[in-house]
């Protein structure tokens, strides 16, 4: 990469608190702008904390995504984006599109992979498996995004404990709170190169 300002784009589905606390990092910051949050939702909570902060947003359903992914290509490669950040985006990402940014996709899992992870596994799932699990933490999963739901290499993972009384909300708790606390960080890290093999 090179001393240019390094351009983000976010990907959300949801209520797009994690975008919001990576908006608010790099609010101001000279080395680093969001361009776009991208949704397939039209009534995302993200969208208005974009709104909010004056990110401008991009929205498409899933068939587009799916079927027409060259158009949301074209669009990142012209905002020439560095890293797209998918912060609670539901959709499984095109190949094409991996194939188009490699190694420059990343998401945010809410648990400790490869534990908990794969299809089906996002939201209240998560941690309704973590509880019945009986284990003993938990946590994050930053990754990159490959192929397949939940399995692209691991960038950083966060613990935090869970007591025997936690039930599956408590658990959430805990682990948006590490989102909060550590996503941005881990980005601004990996646009450091830190993260990079062989850099
Ligand atoms: C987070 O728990 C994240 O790990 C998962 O989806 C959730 C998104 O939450 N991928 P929010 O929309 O950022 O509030």
């Amino acid at each position: 990469m090179t001393n240019r300002k390094k351009r983000l784009a976010i990907f959300a589905s949801g209520s797009g608190s994690n975008a919001e606390k990576i908006i608010e990092y790099f609010k101001g910051n000279q080395n680093v702008h969001i361009e776009a949050i991208y949704s397939n939702r039209k009534k995302a909570k993200v969208l208005e904390r974009a709104e909010k902060h004056k990110i401008p947003s991009i929205t498409f359903n899933k068939s587009h995504f799916l079927e027409d992914t060259q158009s949301i290509i074209d669009d990142l490669k012209s905002k020439k984006i560095d890293l797209i950040v998918l912060a609670g985006f539901l959709l499984l990402i095109p190949e094409s599109l991996i194939d188009a940014f490699p190694q420059k996709i990343i998401n945010i899992h809410p648990s400790l992979l490869p534990k908990h992870g794969g299809k089906g596994m996002f939201g209240s799932n998560v941690h309704q498996s973590v509880s019945e699990s009986g284990d003993t933490e938990s946590g994050i999963t930053v990754h990159f995004v490959n192929k397949e739901f939940d399995k692209g290499r691991i960038i950083s993972q966060i613990k935090c404990v869970i007591k025997e009384h936690d039930d599956p909300q408590n658990i959430a708790s805990k682990v948006l709170a590490i989102e909060h606390q550590y996503y941005p960080m881990i980005i601004d890290q990996l646009l450091e190169n830190k993260y990079y093999e062989g850099s």
